[in-house]
């Protein structure tokens, strides 16, 4: 029998969160560059590999598997990878499948991730009007999305809505998302804004908006219970006792959660990364590779792995590196 995953500071590690491609139909600017290069096709891992690596975390006690990319559904034939991973929702060893998306493709998608047994999906929007839009996604188009979430809907899938906090972008619109989610049933989490991505390290101090004053003026207006429960992933949530819906902060910067941290990143090239904010990686692949017919390997390789996960980031505005900023994109890891 196999010991699940522990990290050095006794956290048991049950979540992980696979990027399966770095590509993006979108070019958010807190996330991408204008012009992209996106690595080359033969460099991801093939959708059976990402199957194997996936199962053998499963057998080592992953019970929470989250999709992300660049954008997941951007990638050819996804669905079969998701099909494929309903096995192990359906033995029990899995208790949860989702996705992070953008939500451009779920018009598409969104009966087949639920028939694969997905039932709740966090999609990304910092704000419900077009141009705004237009601008911080460079290449989305909101009706496209909309469209996206009431397919989603309608497939029975529940929505959670994803706003990373940017001052002078859409602090006005704090009350119109919260009361436009809460008209849709879907809940809303805020996320601080991270280091990274191409906004120089100027404008994203400018643009950087702390949940404790978003938090301070939500409660002026509505009255908010905290929520003691957790979904596994760093999320603190309340609830809105006028409007009934779940508001979740994601606090990277000014309230660490490194204590219960839960997870680990692979990326859609085999390396899994320990921490979010640190550079320090292992690379599963000559494990998978060498070994086509030997899990054991790969185990041993991901235990040794879980054995470095470091105690925190240290994300850190002053912090600088060569351009001022941290040098991976989320695209990479999958945020
Ligand atoms: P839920 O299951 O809905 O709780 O999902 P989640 O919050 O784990 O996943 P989601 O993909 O919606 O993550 C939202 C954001 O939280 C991502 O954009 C990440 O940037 C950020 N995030 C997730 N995990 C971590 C983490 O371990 N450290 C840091 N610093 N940020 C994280
Ligand atoms: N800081 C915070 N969140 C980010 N995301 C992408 N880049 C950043 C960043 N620099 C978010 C997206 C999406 C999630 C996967 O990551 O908005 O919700
Ligand atoms: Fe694409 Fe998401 Fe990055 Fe925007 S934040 S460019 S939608 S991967």
């Amino acid at each position: 029998m196999n010991t699940p995953l522990v990290d050095p500071f006794q956290r048991a590690i049950d979540y992980l969160r696979v990027s399966v491609t770095d590509r993006c139909d979108f070019r958010c600017v807190y996330c991408m560059s204008e012009n992209m290069t996106f690595l080359p096709k033969k460099e991801l891992l093939t959708l059976e590999e990402l199957d194997r690596m996936c199962s053998t975390f499963i057998g080592l006690g992953v019970r929470k598997l989250r999709i992300t990319g660049g954008e997941p559904l951007v990638r050819r034939n996804i669905m079969t990878f998701f099909r494929s991973m309903t096995r192990h929702l359906d033995s029990g060893a899995l208790r949860e499948l989702t996705l992070t998306t953008n939500g451009s493709q779920l018009e598409r998608f969104a009966e087949d991730l639920y028939a694969a047994g997905v039932r709740r999906i966090n999609i990304s929007l910092d704000t419900a009007d077009e141009q705004k839009f237009a601008d911080i996604t460079r290449w989305g188009r909101l009706p496209q999305v909309l469209r996206g979430i009431d397919a989603a809907q309608a497939a029975g899938l529940r929505v959670k809505i994803n706003a990373v906090a940017l001052k002078g972008f859409n602090e006005d619109e704090l009350f119109s998302l919260t009361e436009w989610c809460a008209s849709r049933d879907m809940d809303l989490t805020w996320i601080e804004v991270m280091p990274m991505g191409d906004i120089g390290n100027e404008d994203r101090l400018d643009q950087y908006w702390p949940l404790k004053d978003l938090r301070a003026r939500l409660a002026e207006r509505y009255t908010l219970i905290d929520l003691p429960e957790r979904t596994g992933g760093p999320a603190r949530y309340v609830r809105l006792e006028e409007t009934g819906q779940k508001i979740g902060f994601i606090t990277p910067l000014t309230h660490n959660f490194c204590e219960s941290c839960n997870r680990v990143r692979l990326t859609c090239t085999g390396q899994l990364y320990m921490c979010l904010g640190q550079e320090d990686m292992a690379d599963l692949r000559p494990a998978l590779r060498n070994h086509p017919s030997d899990t054991r390997p790969l185990q041993e390789a991901i235990r040794a792995a879980i054995a470095r996960k470091p105690k925190g980031h240290d994300f850190d505005y002053s912090r600088q590196t060569v351009d001022g900023q941290m040098p991976r994109h989320m695209s990479h890891t999958g945020g």
